[in-house]
């Protein structure tokens, strides 16, 4: 394993390399011990460079087992062998010249999953961000990019296929049993965007004709047994294709376009060119083991990746600070892509909850770094939720900004100019200030300056006058490093509604740029002043969570319920029921922590009911109002001295009363919202069950709950209702005969499932209660469970700390002991795994001062491990500082 290694990347530090990289040939000999690789490169010096530069290629646990130039043999003087460089000196001063570097490699043993690996017996590889240079010397840096011949040599029995990135140009029998297949990809690529697939495997396969009438070959690799399981994977890619042709203008450009689901992944999946490479999770279904939730990532992540082709392959990045620009910007053409296929407002209240409860509190706590950050000791650590969903809000505010048309143009721009480049964000934004006459320098501190802006409004209504104002404040807040904070450019939609619910315009507004429905916010302090306004009307501000801010604007419930029940924006309606609830459970949590009763204001409950009961509503809207803001979204509001114990029960004597008021709402639309006949997976039939199972999570608050949550369970149909009674049973009922029964049942039928056997963990694993940690590690001592399998760690360890408050968070630090010693047992075999489980304590600061002490002694206890990983010893230091 590579210990860390202490090195502070720095953005200001970026230079190309001396070396142009003009062709790679690379011949594998598959072997699951010893992989013989022979690497072909031919480079020139770039001009200008120094006759005397040194050539330098990163590696990292290679065997080195021959080195040439130009066919000869390389003398040991030549060049200097490091753990981490090969460095080649006395090179030819401008002729080209080819390297040939052969090296031996170790894919059984390879558990950290980057560079080449064995999944279950199929040999895969995974090169994003630095994993290239664990398979061969190489200039592993995204700015060095060449078109790649691959070929591949293997026992032809156990790997009947064998694939690479590009075009098959043929293959046939070998000596001994082998057979060998050839792989052009004529666009140049950085080697992160290699891959590698052999092995045994099923496929589904399809066609997509693009639309100047190409016909794509398309190939869904799974293992045998699972092809029907891949159907709406391939559905989802062919809708993926069409919209990117549709909306971005975008046409596939290889003859076939592949996907391999593997069992053994660290990430969701990867955008290898042609080739894509996903975990599994993120391909399989069918209703028997697949949620409603489980169907909406995989149309989201097969379309993310695909997408890729053109936001990261053929615009790809100059350096691994300019993550965003590829990973934000697809990001948003996700989020844009399933609110097409989807609904747009229900899309966006999950995407903002989601924003909310991740990417807010690492934007608040140590980890906090801006969405193009600036130095980095550990590349793996910044695949965050600030450069990806916070990357794209900032996308999306550019769209704002600019309008439909406006931000189409900065896009073609941005593909005509920088295709077959390795960019830039600020040839990104360019390509949009250039193409709209627009200056968005103000607007570039998004990139650029971490945390969550703070706008603060107040409004008042002059009869007389007829004008009402509204002042704005901003305040971003201090964030590691960035002590001091310019005012930012922040677009916020609104609207203006009238006692009557109609929404009212104003004559004009004076006080700074308004486009349209959109206040454009740009001063620390700012007042808009709209006139000609006969009424005091309601503001609905923020909509569409156009900026990614905290809002603090404190409005009367009497003008949020008006929001809740006229806004024509439902993003802004469930936004709403939110700040209606908020309160309720913030006070809850108070009254919790001193042994009172709370009570819930009925201003709220009732109108939470009326849109529950709602059937001009969509069902999808509607459960996304009854989902109350978790007890995670609650700590954050609160902001500090945390205790999880009384957040929880706060919060469910909340649910008590709601449930009881709303019981016979809730015991019709459980009725009502059935779906009928055979499984459909679409939008508005899981709207359909969403509805109708948060019914249920009320109606089991109620006498009788067990029972009806069993009943449920016995008579569920699909995935998402099984998973969602199962869930209702265990957590509300930890210690029922019942929830015993229906786990030991759910295992039996579903024991040779892996992806539904990580939910069985899952499920119990975040069950409330001190008692958690016990029951979590009971189940690692299951036979069911598997340390070395990245999505059954994250299951049972990841849900146990990142989606369990009360039993992770124990009073007497015993969760983080735990914690401590699953991240020292994880790091040596898989450290971005252990990495990523980490995180989870990166909000440890804003707990009860007895909970933040065990907390820091657990990190402190990572700490003094020696050989720590770089990815985890980076975490710790930064959270501890
Ligand atoms: N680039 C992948 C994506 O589409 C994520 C990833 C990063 C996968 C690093 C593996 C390793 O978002
Ligand atoms: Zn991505």
């Amino acid at each position: 394993m590579r210990t860390d290694t202490g090195q502070i990347v720095h953005l200001a530090d970026y230079r190309p390399t001396d070396f142009v990289l003009e062709r790679v040939d690379l011949t594998f000999e598959l072997d699951p011990r010893a992989t013989r690789l022979e690497s072909r490169l031919i480079f020139h010096r770039r001009e200008g460079v120094d006759a005397k530069a040194p050539l330098v290629l990163d590696g990292d646990e290679l065997t080195l087992t021959e080195l040439r130039l130009d066919q000869n043999e390389l003398p040991a003087g030549q060049y200097d062998l490091s753990p981490s460089s090969l460095v080649i000196r006395d090179l030819p001063e401008t002729a080209p010249f080819e390297v040939t570097v052969i090296t031996t490699i170790n894919p059984e043993e390879n558990t950290q999953l980057m560079g080449l690996y064995r999944t279950n017996g199929v040999y895969c590889t995974q090169c994003e961000a630095e994993g290239f240079r664990r398979i061969t010397y190489f200039p592993d840096r995204p700015d060095v990019l060449a078109p790649f011949t691959v070929t591949i040599i293997a026992d032809k029995a156990a790997n009947p296929v064998l694939l690479s990135n590009g075009n098959f140009l043929g293959g046939g029998n070998y000596d001994e049993g082998r057979h060998f297949a050839a792989w052009f990809d004529p666009f140049p690529k950085p080697s992160y965007l290699f891959a590698l697939v052999a092995g045994d495997l099923g496929v589904v396969e399809d066609t997509f004709t693009t639309m100047s009438d190409r016909e794509v070959k398309l190939k869904i690799y799974v293992e045998h047994g699972k092809e029907a399981r891949a159907s709406y994977a391939m559905d989802a890619l062919k809708r993926s294709m069409k919209w990117d042709e549709e909306v971005f203008g975008r046409e596939y450009d290889l003859d076939i376009f592949m996907i391999v689901a593997v069992s053994d992944f660290n990430m969701g999946a990867m955008e290898n060119k042609g080739l894509n490479v996903f975990n599994d999770k993120y391909v399989l279904a069918d209703p028997e083991t697949a949620t409603d939730q489980d169907y909406a990532n995989i149309e989201a992540i097969i379309a993310h990746e695909y997408f890729h082709n053109w936001t990261g392959n053929r615009i790809t990045c100059r350096d691994w600070f300019q993550l965003c620009l590829k990973e934000g910007l697809t990001v948003f053409r996700d989020h844009e892509f399933s609110a097409d296929q989807r609904s747009r407002s229900v899309k966006r209240i999950a995407e903002v909850r989601h924003l909310k409860a991740e990417q807010f509190p690492e934007d608040s706590g140590p980890l906090a770094h801006p969405v193009r950050p600036t130095t980095y000791r550990e590349i793996n650590n910044f695949y965050t939720t600030t450069v990806y969903e916070k990357g794209s809000e900032v996308t999306r505010m550019i769209a704002t900004i600019l309008g439909r048309d406006g931000f189409k143009k900065g896009m073609d721009l941005y593909f005509e100019r920088h295709d077959g480049d390795a960019a830039t964000v600020e040839d990104f934004v360019k390509s949009f200030e250039d193409a709209n006459g627009r200056d968005l320098s103000q607007f570039s501190l998004w990139y650029h300056q971490a945390g969550t802006p703070l706008v603060t409004a107040s409004t008042s209504y002059d009869a007389a006058a007829k004008t009402f104002e509204l002042s704005l404040e901003q305040a971003i807040p201090a964030t590691p490093g960035q002590p001091n904070k310019q005012p930012m450019h922040i677009p916020l939609s609104f609207a203006l509604i009238a006692d009557n619910g109609s929404l009212v315009n104003a004559a004009s507004v004076s006080g700074g740029e308004v486009t349209g429905d959109v206040l454009h916010l740009t001063e620390r302090q700012q007042s808009f002043t709209f006139s000609g306004v006969g009424s005091r009307p309601v503001l609905s501000l923020n909509r569409s969570f156009s900026a990614p801010i905290n809002l603090d604007f404190k409005q009367s419930a009497d003008d949020l319920v008006q929001i809740a029940r006229h806004d024509t924006d439902l993003f802004a309606r469930w936004q709403a029921l939110t700040d209606l609830a908020l309160p309720n459970l913030l006070q809850a949590a108070r009254d919790a922590r001193e042994g009172k009763e709370t009570v819930c204001e009925k201003a709220f409950i009732n109108a939470l009911l009326e849109a529950a009961a709602d059937e001009t509503l969509e069902p999808a809207f509607r459960a996304q109002a009854l989902a109350l803001p978790s007890e995670n979204d609650v700590a954050r509001e609160l902001g500090g001295n945390n205790d999880p114990d009384a957040i929880h029960s706060g919060r469910q004597a909340i649910l008590k009363q709601i449930a009881k008021a709303g019981a016979e709402v809730f015991g019709k639309l459980f009725e009502s919202m059935k779906t009928q006949g055979t499984f459909t997976p679409d939008a508005a039939s899981a709207g359909k069950r969403a509805l109708r199972n948060s019914a249920l999570g009320y109606l089991a608050l109620l006498d009788g709950g067990a029972e009806r949550a069993a009943s449920a369970f016995a008579a569920a149909d699909n995935m998402t209702d099984m998973v969602h009674a199962l869930t209702v049973l265990a957590h509300r009922f930890p210690d029922d005969a019942k929830t015993a029964e229906a786990l030991g049942a759910f295992l039996k039928r579903f024991e040779a499932n892996a992806l539904v056997l990580d939910k069985w963990f899952a499920i119990q694993a975040t069950i409330p209660g001190a008692s958690a940690l016990s029951r979590v590690k009971a189940l690692l001592e299951d036979p069911h469970y598997a340390p070395n399998n990245p999505n059954r760690v994250r299951s049972l360890v990841g849900s146990f700390a990142f989606a369990n408050p009360t039993g992770f968070h124990r009073a007497d630090g015993e969760g983080y002991r735990f914690l401590a010693s699953q991240i020292i047992g994880i790091d040596p075999r898989n450290p971005q795994l252990a990495a990523r489980i980490l995180t989870s304590m990166r909000s440890w600061r804003s707990m009860e001062s007895v909970r933040a002490n065990h907390a820091r002694s657990a990190l402190v206890e990572i700490e003094r491990t020696p050989s720590l990983s770089t990815d985890v010893r980076d975490l710790i230091e930064r959270m501890l500082k």
